[in-house]
């Protein structure tokens, strides 16, 4: 008796283990891109002293390699061995981040890293400066710059021309696509699709990023969608995971980095 009862039990344990294997939802980024944008660093409209001087050391970043290095290691897993670093005899360059943004910056540990924490590093380098970093929403990156909470913003940031009302940007550094991430076997097959007659998505969005704001503009206010907004990309990732929401815009790179964790 004691035997079938193992025998069942185990027969249990084995079925609810194949039922955790099928539960897993897998996600895909579709193909066709929602829009093409620019990064840039974000600095205040009186602080044209600051803007000048990163602007050229960013400039030199882009026009010897280092950026590029830099983008390798986060993007390609090539670590060409660079470090930044000083004296700091021309005082602190405070960058305000939102640190949920794999490659660009995110936590390593009680780090923030990422290619933005290492671009900034090397600016910082060039400019005599020790770098800090203050993480926050995204949503309070500008404000903290026009308060001068912060010297600059860097955290992916699209150029828009919004924004271009608030703050000064730098050169671009970096191309940026927003992307539309589904489940697998999604009726979601295009961008189009979210545009289409009758659609009404529920989508969700990092708040007041780019897919934040486009999809805000070109959907909801035009009656085809439900924007549901979080304070990380993650999060978001998480609400298509769950079925609350049926797709998410947000950055390539930041997509690939939170597919890649969830279809592991
Ligand atoms: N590129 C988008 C924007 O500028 C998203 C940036 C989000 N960045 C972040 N660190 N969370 O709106």
């Amino acid at each position: 008796m004691k035997k079938i009862f193992a025998a069942l039990l185990a027969l249990v344990m084995a079925a609810s283990l194949c039922a955790c294997g099928s539960n897993q939802v897998n996600l895909k980024i579709l193909d066709t891109e929602y829009a093409v944008e620019d990064y840039a660093i974000a600095i205040a409209k009186e602080n044209d002293q600051l803007l000048s001087d990163v602007d050229a050391a960013l400039n030199e970043l882009i026009a010897d390699g280092t950026l590029q290095k830099i983008v390798d290691k986060y993007i390609s897993g090539v670590d060409h061995g660079l470090t930044f670093g000083n004296d700091g005899a021309n005082g602190t360059l405070t960058m305000g981040t939102n640190a949920e943004f794999p490659p660009y910056e995110y936590y390593d540990g009680e780090n923030i890293v990422g290619i933005d924490a290492e671009v900034a590093a090397a600016i910082a380098d060039k400019l005599g400066k020790t770098l800090v970093i203050e993480d926050m929403a995204f949503d309070s990156i500008i404000v903290a710059i026009q308060t001068g909470k912060i010297d600059m913003g860097m955290a992916g940031m699209t150029v828009t021309d919004e924004r271009k009302e608030s703050v000064n940007f730098t050169t671009t550094y970096a191309t940026g696509v927003q992307v539309v991430i589904v489940r697998e076997g999604s009726k979601i097959t295009s961008v189009d699709d979210l545009f289409a007659d009758g659609a009404n998505y529920n989508i969700g969005v990092q708040t007041g990023t780019t897919g934040d704001l486009y999809s805000t503009w070109d959907l909801e206010d035009e009656g085809k969608a439900t924007i549901q907004r979080y304070n990380k990309g993650a999060d978001a990732v998480q609400a298509l995971v769950s079925g609350k929401v049926d797709c998410v815009i947000i950055d390539n790179e930041p997509a690939k980095a939170f597919v890649a964790a969830n279809n592991k």
